[in-house]
């Protein structure tokens, strides 16, 4: 399953030290990126493996394989 995330911030964001652990979201649906909200329950919910999906708000739709992309 892969999933294809529209990203529009040109910088990064600071997490700052803690001694609490903090979830980074790696899955890109988090509502509070980079950390995870749980959004990911999503996509292990609706998608397949092998396939790509791009999701719009809560549903996911699957598409043609777009070809070479940077994986994460
Ligand atoms: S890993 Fe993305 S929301 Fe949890």
């Amino acid at each position: 399953m892969a999933r294809l995330i529209k990203h529009t911030a040109v910088g990064p964001k600071e997490v700052p030290a803690s001694d609490q652990s903090a979830w980074v979201c790696m899955c890109g649906l988090s509502k509070n990126y980079p950390f995870c909200d749980g959004s990911h329950k999503l996509a292990r919910q609706q998608e397949a493996e092998g396939k790509t999906y791009l999701f719009d708000g809560d549903t996911a739709t699957e598409i043609a394989d777009p070809g070479p992309t940077r994986q994460v």
